[in-house]
């Protein structure tokens, strides 16, 4: 059984007398930012000069260069793009840390994969919130939690994981519920996430759309019935509510027994050799590898799917029935 913690687990006097620098005021930096504001912390933001300072700036930081607050934290948290943290943390952030200090992520990729690495004598820790930033804001406002994964890399202090918690306790996620974790878990459950279940939700999509078009269905009719009608969110929202299976019952019998009787079909033999490929080339750090070239080739692969994907009937057809539905 996973570990837990809760807020009574996590002690916010782990953060007395520390100046909590947020690196990056973006989807998460903004919403972390606030709230650990909100809940005592001194906080300061270290963002380049663009909008984001701006708006850090508008919400009453202090903000100063990344490399300053880097210098002037005691735990800094690093919420700017994936991508970017190798370079930022080895040309302006490393400088800036003394010993005893602790560095918070909010993703387990790079420290998985070996991109960045903490000196010895500061704590590595990560905090990584299971929301997108603008909820993790709202909820917490609103008094309510979200789940977080919490895990210590390096523990140089003997208290990484109190300040990793009193971290997650400061954003609200500890309302709900903090997971014990591993960087190299949450890196392998959020890639294989995105390039097995949505990879293959997406799929399934166009494939569902093209061929009810080809067979003859009203092209706005079906992109209603795939997702603008927004039944897949009632759907998602029972899973919660009612149970993932148990559901089912809100579904016709014909439903039921459609989607019961055809799913080993639709995703047999074939599609677990492909997930299993999947999975090993991401814990093989293989993937990693791949999107480092791609990246610094200038994402030109992403790119070609991206324009393919933006030339796919569906984009136009979307548009129209959005306006049908008066969705705007
Ligand atoms: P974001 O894309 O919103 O980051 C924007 C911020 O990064 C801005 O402050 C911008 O000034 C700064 N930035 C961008 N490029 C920069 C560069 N080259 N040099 C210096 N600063 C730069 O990032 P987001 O989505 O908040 O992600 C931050 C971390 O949180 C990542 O590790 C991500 O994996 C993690 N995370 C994100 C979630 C989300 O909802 N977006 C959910 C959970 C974790």
């Amino acid at each position: 059984m996973v570990t837990v913690y809760h807020d009574a687990d996590a002690d916010m006097a782990a953060l007395d007398g520390k100046c909590v620098a947020v690196i990056g005021y973006g989807n998460q930096g903004h919403a972390q930012a606030q709230n650990l504001r909100d809940s005592g912390a001194t906080v300061i933001v270290g963002n380049r000069q663009d909008e984001y300072r701006k708006s850090a700036l508008a919400d009453d930081f202090e903000v100063l260069p990344i490399r300053d607050a880097a210098r002037r934290g005691d735990i800094v948290l690093m919420l700017i793009p994936d991508e970017v943290q190798p370079q930022v943390f080895a040309r302006q952030v490393l400088s800036g840390l003394a010993e005893g200090d602790t560095l918070v992520f909010a993703s387990g990729y790079n420290v998985a994969y070996g991109l960045v690495q903490g000196p010895e004598c500061v704590d590595v820790v990560m905090v990584a919130p299971r929301m997108i930033g603008s909820a993790v804001r709202n909820l917490y406002r609103q008094g309510k939690g979200y789940p977080c994964l919490v895990a210590v890399g390096q523990n140089a202090t003997g208290q990484a994981l109190a300040t990793a918690l009193a971290v997650a306790r400061g954003i609200g996620a500890t309302r709900a519920a903090a997971f014990a974790s591993s960087f190299e878990e949450e890196a392998l459950m959020d890639l294989f996430a995105e390039q097995f279940l949505w990879a293959g939700i997406v799929r399934l999509c166009t494939l569902y759309y093209d061929m009810l078009v080809e067979a003859g269905c009203a092209p706005e009719s079906v992109a209603s019935e795939l997702y603008l009608s927004g039944e897949m969110v009632e759907v998602a929202e029972a899973m919660i509510e009612t149970g993932f299976f148990k559901q089912l019952d809100l579904h016709s019998h014909t439903s039921q027994y459609g989607q019961l009787s055809r799913g080993e079909r639709v995703v047999g033999d074939g599609a677990q050799r492909v997930a299993a490929e999947i999975m090993e080339q991401i814990r093989s750090g293989q993937f990693a590898q791949e999107w480092t070239a791609e990246q610094q080739a200038g994402m030109p692969h992403l790119e070609g799917l991206k324009k393919t994907a933006l030339t796919h009937p569906l984009n136009e057809v979307e548009q129209r029935t959005k306006r049908i539905l008066g969705l705007g």
